[in-house]
């Protein structure tokens, strides 16, 4: 049986990093497994700065991004991390077989770290060394497990995580007999989209390094017009010596579906000017359908609201029946 999971955290509007990490892979997993649940993960998405007052349109605008990205309601569950508890539940119990040594040494602690360090939240000061970055994992496993999930698509920053969750598995089985089965990651070639701004750091939700599903023609052909380039002209493949061209044309291909060579060659000896203004043309033409639906779907909330509480309910019997197994195991039931 295969079992697919994921989840995003609803910090900001999804990127093209999140479309061609993640979501594209989940759409088209949904057709093909036996058991699909995607998440919003808002439980994560707290352990940094955010702001209570926009939250929740926050949470339902990354809900229609999925629904509009083609996640499919008849074949996948569509939940909110918060309102299935039993998630938070058996992270309490992951936590007691988890040892401390297992998550500070992640790196994407120290990434959390900085980035509520950087934050621009007026009192992220108070969010500082908070416990929930370095629990994060645990909740991730607890995501994962509490659905005996096998399937996870996520981009590769998150393979640690993944990690960290088979290992809760295997300690849980261990200890208290087998429940657990692995999990295995799902990566495809999109998985790791750079910033237009600085080809180090990965396309992110924060500042105008990225391009936002929902942004309008105009904000997307000025963000690639001021994308970084690499020093030398040509439109050339390497990540080593040309990552930003490299991370543009990687765009343009899955984009566009033309083959990387077959895109070197259409710009043999042509400029950068022109080069992106086609890249342009290709992300506009592709979002345009996403963007129709997306704003069809904002004229029936009642609908968007019933598909996430019809698929909560029935992950929450899901749920139950885990952590039922769970506590039998563990005398505390
Ligand atoms: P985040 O936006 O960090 O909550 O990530 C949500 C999902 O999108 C995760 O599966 C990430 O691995 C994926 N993702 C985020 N940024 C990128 C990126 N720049 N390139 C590819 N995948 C990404
Ligand atoms: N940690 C993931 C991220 O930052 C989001 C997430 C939470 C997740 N729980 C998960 C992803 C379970 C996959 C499976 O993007």
């Amino acid at each position: 049986m295969i079992k697919v999971f994921s989840g995003i955290r609803p910090s900001g509007k999804l990127h093209l990093g999140n479309y061609l990490g993640a979501i594209k892979n989940w759409v088209e997993l949904q057709n093909e497994a036996d058991q699909v649940i995607f998440m919003i993960a808002d439980y994560h998405a707290i352990t940094t700065p955010y702001d209570p007052k926009t939250y929740q349109q926050q949470i339902m605008d990354v809900v229609l991004d999925y629904l509009a990205a083609g996640v499919n309601p008849d074949k996948a569950l569509l939940i909110r991390q918060s309102k299935v508890p039993q998630h938070t539940e058996l992270a309490w119990i992951f936590n007691t077989i988890s040892p401390i040594g297992w998550l500070d040494r992640l790196p994407t602690y120290k990434e959390k770290q900085d980035q509520i360090e950087e934050s621009a939240n007026p009192k992220a000061a108070s969010w500082k060394n908070n416990m929930g970055i370095l629990d994060y994992p645990v909740l991730m496993a607890a995501d994962i497990l509490i659905y005996k999930s096998n399937l996870i698509p996520v981009g590769n920053e998150q393979l640690k995580h993944l990690d960290v969750t088979n290992e809760i598995a295997k300690k849980f089985n261990y200890l208290f007999g087998e429940i657990f089965e692995s999990t295995k990651p799902h990566l495809t070639e999109g998985a790791h989209i750079l910033s237009l701004q600085d080809p180090k750091r990965k396309m992110s939700k924060t500042g105008d390094e990225g391009i936002a599903l929902s942004d309008s023609p105009d904000e997307i052909i000025k963000k690639i017009k001021k994308a970084v380039t690499d020093s030398s002209k040509e439109i050339i493949f390497n990540t080593d010596s040309k990552p930003a061209v490299s991370n543009l044309i990687t765009i343009y291909h899955l984009l566009s579906g033309q083959k990387i060579k077959k895109i070197e060659e259409m710009y043999e000896g042509k400029s950068y000017v022109e080069f992106k203004s086609d890249l342009a043309e290709v992300v506009v033409e592709f979002l345009k359908p996403f963007q129709e639906k997306y704003q069809e779907l904002q004229k029936t909330p009642d609908y968007t609201t019933s598909v996430l509480t019809k698929s909560e309910e029935k992950a929450k019997v899901l749920a139950n029946s885990t952590l039922k197994e769970v506590k039998e195991k563990m005398g505390l039931e």
